[in-house]
């Protein structure tokens, strides 16, 4: 059945887990507020959404981390978003977002974005605000990996309609993943809580996602090699990250997925908010906000 197309306002940011494959550094520490150069790496999956246009924003971890987040972001004001808090008892798979998400997500559809994932690319704003804007069931994004059997695996005809996706296939079927970014229409609830867990125990956002394959209502987004995906799930994908992040940032002396910014740049906030934020903050990246919030046009304020 053909579904309405709606705006997506709502954003879920997956940010828990277990982290297993970065203890003992994720022992005493929740993996999203390891860094990845010079920001915690919540801050990037954060941004990413923020870039979306999205402004009310839940944050689902685990039962002894949840406050950390809630100490960093508080209720969002700073940002001029709204941040929702969600706990996790336990990392019981990606599509439990949504059951834990029920009441946040009502009868809007939302984005969900896992909270290890980075993105940059020139453009790819612009393609996130385009699919929130004008939704009709879900939207997945297809990327070319050399490692596909570490991911959800899609296989798409010659026209770029998706034909199959699978959970960490032995034998790939293409280069094709879906990276952790994803838009749902508000059907996403009953889909989610319709599933039984899979084989690992967990449930699965594949087995979400083959759902609106069933019904004929999933797009996928091909994602080029102009775009940057990035996850962070083990040390050496960490500091492959962080090196990226520093190449450009030092390169170019533009800080990449920081929240602060973006919230001036997409009017969430004023220049002379962005000021006061960098007050608190005596590092390099206080002073690029500074420098930033002048350039917004708060140029009356000495430095
Ligand atoms: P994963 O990389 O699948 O898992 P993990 O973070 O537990 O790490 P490891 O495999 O090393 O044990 O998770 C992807 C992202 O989703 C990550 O940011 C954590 C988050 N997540 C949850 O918040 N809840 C969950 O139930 C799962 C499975 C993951």
């Amino acid at each position: 059945m053909t579904q309405p197309s709606t705006v997506c306002t709502k954003g879920i940011i997956l940010a828990g887990g277990s982290g297993s494959r970065l203890a003992p550094m994720t022992l005493g520490c929740n993996k999203q507020l390891l860094p990845v150069y010079d920001k915690p790496l919540i801050y990037y999956p954060l941004s990413t959404l923020m870039l979306a246009g999205i402004q009310d924003v839940l944050l689902i971890s685990s039962p002894d981390e949840i406050h950390r987040f809630e100490s960093l972001f508080g209720n969002g004001s700073d940002l001029g978003i709204r941040m929702q808090y969600q706990v996790q008892p336990q990392p019981d798979g990606l599509a439990q977002a949504f059951v834990l998400g029920e009441s946040f997500i009502g009868n809007d559809p939302v984005a969900l974005i896992l909270g290890d994932n980075v993105f940059y690319g020139d453009g790819f704003s612009k393609s996130l605000q385009a699919i929130a804007q004008n939704l009709t069931g879900a939207t997945v994004f297809a990327h070319e990996v050399s490692d596909p059997s570490r991911y959800g695996v899609i296989e798409l005809d010659a026209g770029g309609m998706p034909i199959s996706i699978v959970e960490k296939p032995v034998h790939p079927k293409s280069n094709l993943v879906i990276p952790g970014i994803y838009f749902f229409d508000h059907r996403v609830v009953e889909f989610a809580k319709a599933l039984r867990p899979s084989a690992r125990g967990e449930y699965e956002i594949t087995d979400v996602i083959q759902q609106y394959l069933n019904d004929r209502s999933l797009s996928v987004s091909r994602m080029g090699r102009g775009t940057v995906w990035l996850d962070t799930g083990t040390p050496m994908a960490l500091l492959q990250a962080s090196n990226f992040i520093a190449a450009i940032e030092q390169r170019q002396g533009v800080r990449i997925c920081c929240p602060e910014e973006i919230a001036a740049r997409m009017g969430y906030i004023t220049p002379k908010d962005l000021r006061r934020l960098a007050e608190s903050m005596e590092s390099d990246y206080g002073a690029y906000l500074r420098s930033v919030a002048r350039q917004l046009g708060h140029s009356t304020i000495p430095s």
